[in-house]
Order: C-alpha cells, then sequence, then structure tokens
C-alpha cells in the first residue's frame, strides 16, 4: 500500500521504518521535507520511501496517518487538500496545556478530526501505544491490543490489516464516538508509565479466551 504519515517525530517515523520494512511505500508529510533530520529519516526507509511536504504527500495514497501534535491538527489537516472518502488513521490525542485532554465526555479528537477533514473516512487508531512499541513488540509473550474505531466498516477493515501487520491485536471497538473512550486510555497509560514508574514498556492487552 502507499502510505502517507503526516507527521516526522516519534510516532510518524516509528510507523514509516515498521510498514516500509513490511514492504508498503511511505512518505512521509512534513512542513519541512527538505530538513536534513527529515532527509535522512526518508534515505533510511526502503521500498521508496520518501518526504514530501503535505499536500504532496497524499497523492496517490491509500491510507493518511495523522501523527502531529494536536494543536498542529487543524492546520495540517487544511494543508491536505481534500481528503473526500480517503482513509484517515488518527493517532492523535488532543492533550492541551501538558497532559490533558482538551475534548471530551460528549465529543473526542478522533470525531474534531472527521470534522476538519471533511469526506474522510477516519478510524481512530494508534494512540494507546507508546512510540517506541510501534514495531509490534510483544509483551510478557503476548501481542498488544490495539482498539480502533470509525464509522466506515471498509476503512476500518484497511486499518485493522496494516496495524495488524506490525504485529498488533487489533480490535474494532466501533463507531468513531468510542475515541471519547480511547483518548482518555491513553492519558492512563502515560500516566502509569510516568507517574507510576513502570516505564515505556507497558502495552493494553484485552484478554480473552
Ligand atoms: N509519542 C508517543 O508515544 C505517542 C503515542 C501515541 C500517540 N501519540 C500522539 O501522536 C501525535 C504525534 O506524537 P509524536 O510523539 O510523534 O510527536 P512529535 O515527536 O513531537 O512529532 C510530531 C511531528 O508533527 C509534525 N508537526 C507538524 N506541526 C507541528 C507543530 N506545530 N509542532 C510540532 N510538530 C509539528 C512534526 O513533523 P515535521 O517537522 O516533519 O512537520 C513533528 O515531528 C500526538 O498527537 C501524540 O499525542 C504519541
Amino acid at each position: 500500500m502507499r502510505i502517507a504519515i503526516i507527521g516526522s517525530g516519534s510516532v510518524g517515523a516509528g510507523l514509516a521504518r515498521s510498514w516500509s520494512g513490511l514492504g508498503h511505500s511511505v512518505v512521509i508529510g512534513s512542513r519541512s521535507p527538505g530538513s536534513e533530520r527529515v532527509v535522512e529519516l526518508a534515505a533510511s526507509l526502503g521500498n521508496g520511501g520518501a518526504a514530501a511536504d503535505l499536500s504532496e504527500s497524499v497523492a496517490g495514497a491509500d491510507v493518511i496517518v495523522l501523527a502531529v501534535p494536536w494543536s498542529a491538527a487543524e492546520a495540517s489537516l487544511a494543508a491536505l487538500g481534500d481528503l473526500n472518502c480517503r482513509v484517515l488513521i488518527d493517532a492523535t490525542n488532543p492533550f492541551v496545556k501538558g497532559l490533558n485532554l482538551g475534548i471530551g465526555h460528549d465529543d473526542s479528537g478522533g470525531e474534531q478530526v472527521a470534522r476538519w477533514a471533511t469526506g474522510a473516512h477516519v478510524v481512530k487508531a494508534l494512540n494507546i501505544v507508546d512510540a517506541r512499541l510501534l514495531d509490534g513488540k510483544k509483551l510478557d509473550d503476548r501481542e498488544i491490543s490495539i482498539p480502533i474505531c470509525g464509522d466506515d466498516s471498509d476503512a476500518k477493515s484497511v486499518a485493522v490489516e496494516l496495524i495488524g501487520e506490525l504485529g498488533f491485536d487489533v480490535i474494532d471497538a466501533g463507531k468513531l464516538e468510542v475515541s471519547r473512550l480511547l483518548e482518555p486510555l491513553c492519558l492512563l497509560m502515560i500516566k502509569m508509565s510516568m507517574k507510576k514508574s513502570l516505564g515505556n514498556e507497558i502495552g493494553f492487552r484485552v484478554l480473552r479466551d
């Protein structure tokens, strides 16, 4: 698949390395695709990995992944142009002023992203896993669970396949409004990691028979 990843930071670079290593064609959408850091990242990717500015990066992409700070989400989406009917995986968390969710209860970042990216088929996913585990690392010999949600079943199937390839246990958790639950879960994971000194190698897992 051709995947455009918006943002070249911890999440964007981690996903780009993992998916390009699996044979996908990845384009990093960056504010500065010519910067030394981004050029080096693109050069390290196999399978024709490249970097481009935001609008160019999504040309011909089957899937777009949003991996920018929440404060940059609206402007980044606006710069992508028309995303009507495109699959957009939203990995962001709507943090404001440090580790505080700026939206929740009766709305969510995922739903806000869908309003900004008018017509795109938004799937909320990958927001609860630490970027350092994006290679699908197993913990306690088990895959980390990644709940996803969205309103378009075809888009969710694409996300299930792509995220499953990384080595995660992907679970369809329902409609996009389930983002209201997935975003606070990220905060819980971060607080346990930092405040309870559990470290970054912790993951969420849904146990079942
Ligand atoms: N870090 C994690 O473990 C983790 C895990 C799950 C989800 N998330 C979520 O994923 C998103 C990205 O997190 P991250 O850790 O990858 O962030 P990051 O390391 O800070 O990288 C974010 C990237 O977004 C781009 N960007 C666009 N506008 C920006 C702006 N105004 N300021 C800063 N960067 C901007 C930058 O790429 P260019 O310079 O190339 O444009 C930057 O490298 C966030 O919403 C975060 O909550 C993070």
